[in-house]
């Protein structure tokens, strides 16, 4: 149930009676100064105003009707704002009935949409770099929490395996008279000395423009050295994925080559509808109203002299695929910011040439870049792309230097097992604790701090509960419908924190903002902390309480575990 709906619409119906139109709308926050009350209802005040009605008296009407309800435990009225507690009694209802569903509480929508994740989409014949981390775990996570509320997800990995970077990887390999190289590395390296060849020697460059034509008409030799390069590259980012713990597998690989048949009857079809133009052999699309700095109008080229088809081409036929194939509903774009323009155009485009309905809703959820210290991008120091696989190891490596510290006598499996958990958990959170929009400074120490908003402090807060749980050794399945008594505010403010789950997992689904489940799921790991420090919870001589405080550690396991996991993060039983 989500809690702020449910009290918003009973308080409507308490304004209605007394007399205040239905088009005002009640605004429920939660109290910030908990001496106040649970939540503040805002909105009387200006409904006073406008309906020329003294406020505090309009306030009054309102609590009337309102002290009538049964989750309503006092109620007071400061200065038109109307402030409550709610009723001990009726949150422990509602715990019980969050503690005895599978989606702890949350109501999954009726009506299932087919939505298109966007994410991760590396570039071919190179290793994945710090610049694909957030695109890949941000998306990683938001697809969890799609497919949790119950939507039909499909993972489009838009992967760069087409276009000029071929034609110069063949015509340097045909060139040189070498073989591919297993290695990824050597395969990169040798990529890049293809491409200072190709700004550097103009007849290489009309060899490389030559491949790339051959290659989109599907020349065979040149198709094999392209599958091989594609396998090597993709193989070892899907190894780095299953490291990662992201849900991507070759299945969800739907890369630039997809769409490559679909190009020649879209290029003629923008044509006929007068929206492509030639233009001395190029074909381009002008953007109205759009100019570049000279005042010059600007326009999107889908096809070049040559031939050739770009970038935009492609993914023009890729919404009108993800449209005709998966009956799409919303297509989400988790891609950098310095995109923004270019997606608009291209969401532009394809509702002018009606290839998608108007409702169809095409979302770029972009994100900022990840910086060093120095607020400069986050390199090596020699200004090179830092590689993801070397940051994973780095973090993996930094977390067993901090649990060896901690415990000198640890076992090396399980030194293993956690650093990975601890080290992946740390560059996760990180990432996806920030509002996406921003920019972030990336920091090993803050990360893999103990104290503070990161992922180690919510893993160690759920040690924490499976250890009293395991302590207190009773079968918490013989009291699900126990009621809670809540003796301290520690445990109340807690189990009143548990029923906003479903409002933030809807924004987030609305918004593609995870970092909201992680603001959350700080909130309750502060909570929890001093509710543990505060409260006795297994030496305590009453039953009563001894089982209401272990429901709510149990509660706060499930939504600490179920937390992690929609942010792709696991959780560690011991440590
Ligand atoms: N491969 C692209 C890059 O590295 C990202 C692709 C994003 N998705 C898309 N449909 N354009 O910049």
């Amino acid at each position: 149930m989500n809690i702020k709906k449910f009290l918003s619409n009973q308080i409507h119906k308490s304004m209605i009676k007394a007399g205040i139109p239905s088009k005002y709308n009640v605004v429920l926050r939660s109290c910030k100064k908990k001496k106040f009350g649970d939540y503040q209802i805002n909105g009387i005040i200006s409904a006073a105003i406008q309906l020329k009605i003294d406020p505090n008296s309009l306030a009054k009407k309102v609590v009337k009707y309102m002290k009538l309800y049964n989750f309503i435990y006092k109620i007071t009225i400061l200065k038109g704002y109307i402030n409550f507690f709610l009723e001990k009694k009726w949150i422990s209802k509602q715990i019980n009935l969050l503690i005895n569903s599978k989606t702890l509480g949350l109501t999954k929508i009726c009506i299932p949409k087919n939505i298109v994740v966007d994410y991760s989409s590396p570039n071919i014949a190179k290793e994945m770099h710090v610049g694909h981390l957030r695109s890949t775990i941000i998306g990683d996570s938001m697809v969890r929490i799609l497919s949790f509320v119950g939507h039909n997800v499909i993972k489009s990995n838009h992967i760069g395996d087409w276009g000029t970077q071929f034609g110069i990887l063949i015509a340097f390999l045909k060139f040189k008279k070498k073989k591919i190289d297993f290695l990824l590395s050597n395969i990169e390296k040798l990529y890049k000395q293809a491409q200072l060849k190709y700004s550097t020697d103009t007849n290489f460059a009309k060899l490389a423009k030559y491949y790339v034509v051959k290659l989109q008409q599907k020349d065979k030799s040149c198709l094999k050295i392209w599958k091989k390069i594609v396998n090597i590259t993709m193989n070892y980012n899907y190894k780095l994925y299953e490291k990662l713990n992201v849900k991507l597998t070759s299945k969800d690989t739907m890369g630039e080559s997809t769409y490559q048949d679909m190009i020649p009857d879209i290029i003629k079809d923008l044509k006929n509808k007068g929206i492509a133009i030639n233009h001395n052999g190029t074909i381009m699309i002008p953007i109205k109203g759009v100019q570049n700095k000279k005042g010059k109008l600007m326009a999107v080229i889908i096809q070049k002299k040559n031939g050739a088809y770009l970038y935009a081409t492609v993914d023009i036929a890729c919404i009108k695929y993800r449209y005709d194939f998966f009956k799409a509903d919303r297509i989400l774009y988790y891609v950098d910011s310095r995109q923004k323009q270019y997606l608009n155009q291209i969401f532009k485009i394809v509702h002018n040439a009606k290839y998608i309905p108007s409702n169809l809703k095409l979302e770029h959820h972009m994100f900022g870049m990840v910086l060093n210290k120095n607020n400069k991008p986050f390199k090596t120091r020699e200004g090179k792309n830092i590689k993801l696989n070397y940051l994973i190891d780095k973090a993996i490596i930094k977390s067993k230097n901090i649990l060896t510290k901690k415990n000198p006598s640890i076992k090396n499996k399980i030194l293993t097992k956690l650093s990975q958990k601890i080290g992946i958990g740390a560059i996760k959170y990180a990432d996806l604790s920030k509002n996406r929009i921003n920019n972030y400074i990336f920091n090993w120490d803050k990360m893999l701090s103990l104290n503070g908003n990161t992922a180690l402090y919510i893993q160690y807060a759920y040690v924490r509960t499976i250890s009293l749980l395991k302590k207190a050794n009773i079968n918490l399945n013989n009291f699900l419908n126990f009621k809670i008594k809540f003796i301290s505010h520690h445990e109340f403010n807690l189990a009143v924190l548990f029923l906003d789950f479903e409002e933030i997992i809807f924004d987030i689904v609305n918004k593609g903002t995870p970092h909201l489940l992680c603001n959350w799921l700080y909130k309750i790991t502060v909570l929890f902390s001093s509710f543990y420090e505060n409260c006795k919870i297994l030496n305590i001589e009453n039953n009563l309480i001894k089982i209401s405080r272990l429901k709510i550690v149990f509660l706060t396991s499930l939504f600490l575990k179920k937390g992690l996991y929609l942010l792709g993060i696991d959780v560690i039983e011991k440590i």
